[in-house]
């Protein structure tokens, strides 16, 4: 099989920001508790009338630009996404004509929760080698800030709304993204309503349980991917965590010994933005310069589903 890897990467995030003071002066909570809880001090919110559509696309543009690779070059497309603003048509259909991206190609919504990214990935993988195309565009777009209980401080303080994207390459010689994914079907601890409601889609999260899921989830991923790719942790560039927390991110360094440096860590400005927290990191590491052509990232996501997903990602 052929593998992939990432040749751009860009993004597109609302320009409104809320910061903790005024999540505070809305529900019994501090920015003390917030920021040495969680590691947030922001979360960008849309403002009324700013679509989930124009998001992706400013993300998938700058991301196709950022490659060199036209609309018209792409095989596939998958939208990593549980907030778009309709489930039919998907939020890939409509970015498909948005972009103008060709008619002979899968586009499809993707839904794995915060291991959406890295689900969508994997399934471009094995799909760019039947494709009539070798590149694949990839967003992870969520926004979030239209499905938050304000009635509940334990969740309405963590989500944010943006989108990243990456275009892939498929090609012959790539070695393969060593993806170890999975899945427990679990309804309680993380659950979005859909249609079951008739009525409004709120977040409810048993926080603690889905937190110790998460220490479990994060090393054993890692230390699977690298075991499936032959590789150690000193051929890895940097680690780039699905940014849930804080604290997640840090007892996964600890306890995987991975240099704290190499652990690239945004939360502070964006919150959390379940599928798309994994490319917004890599589209700022990317812009800053941090990995380019030969950089390795090993990836990790988790959460609703419950899910959980690593991998090794290569830029071109
Ligand atoms: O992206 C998908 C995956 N999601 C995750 O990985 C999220 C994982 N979970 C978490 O990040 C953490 O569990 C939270 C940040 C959601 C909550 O932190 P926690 O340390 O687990 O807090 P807790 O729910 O155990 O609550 C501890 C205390 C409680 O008070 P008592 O009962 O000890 O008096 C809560 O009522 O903190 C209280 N509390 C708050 N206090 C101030 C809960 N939320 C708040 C708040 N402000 N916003």
């Amino acid at each position: 099989m052929n593998g992939i890897k990432i040749r751009g990467t860009g993004r597109g995030v609302p320009e409104q920001t809320v910061c903790n003071a005024e999540i505070a002066g809305r529900v019994d909570t501090s920015d003390e508790w917030i920021t040495s809880r969680t590691g947030i001090r922001l979360r960008h919110h849309s403002r009324e009338g700013e679509s989930f559509l124009s998001m992706t696309a400013s993300a998938a543009r700058r991301a196709l630009e950022n490659a060199g690779v036209g609309p018209e070059e792409i095989g596939a497309c998958i939208v990593a996404t549980l907030s778009a603003d309709t489930l039919v048509p998907s939020a890939a259909c409509l970015l498909q004509r948005e972009l103008g991206l060709p008619e002979d190609i899968l586009c499809f919504d993707l839904n794995a929760a915060c291991s959406g990214f890295l689900f969508a990935l994997h399934t471009m993988e094995c799909l760019l080698n039947a494709a009539p195309r070798k590149y694949g565009l990839i967003v992870g777009a969520e926004q979030l800030s239209r499905l938050i209980n304000w009635e509940d401080r334990g969740t309405c303080i963590l989500f944010g709304d943006g989108a990243g994207a990456a275009v892939v390459e498929s090609r012959e010689g790539f070695p393969t993204i060593s993806a170890v994914m999975g899945c427990h079907g679990n309804d309680a601890l993380l659950h979005v309503p859909g249609a079951e409601t008739g009525g409004r889609s709120l977040i409810s999260m048993e926080g603690t349980k889905v937190f110790k899921f998460a220490v479990e989830a994060v090393p054993w991923c890692i230390r699977q991917v690298l075991d499936k790719a032959g590789k150690t942790m000193d051929d890895v560039d940097f680690f780039v965590l699905h940014q849930a927390n804080a604290r997640i991110m840090d007892l996964a360094v600890r306890r995987c010994r991975i240099p704290p440096e190499k652990c690239y860590q945004n939360i502070g400005e964006y919150g959390n933005t379940s599928a798309a927290s994994i490319p917004l990191v890599l589209s700022e590491l990317h812009e800053q310069g941090k990995i380019g052509p030969g950089s390795r990232v090993l990836a990790v996501g988790f959460g609703g589903g419950l899910t959980w997903g690593g991998c090794l990602i290569e830029f071109a």
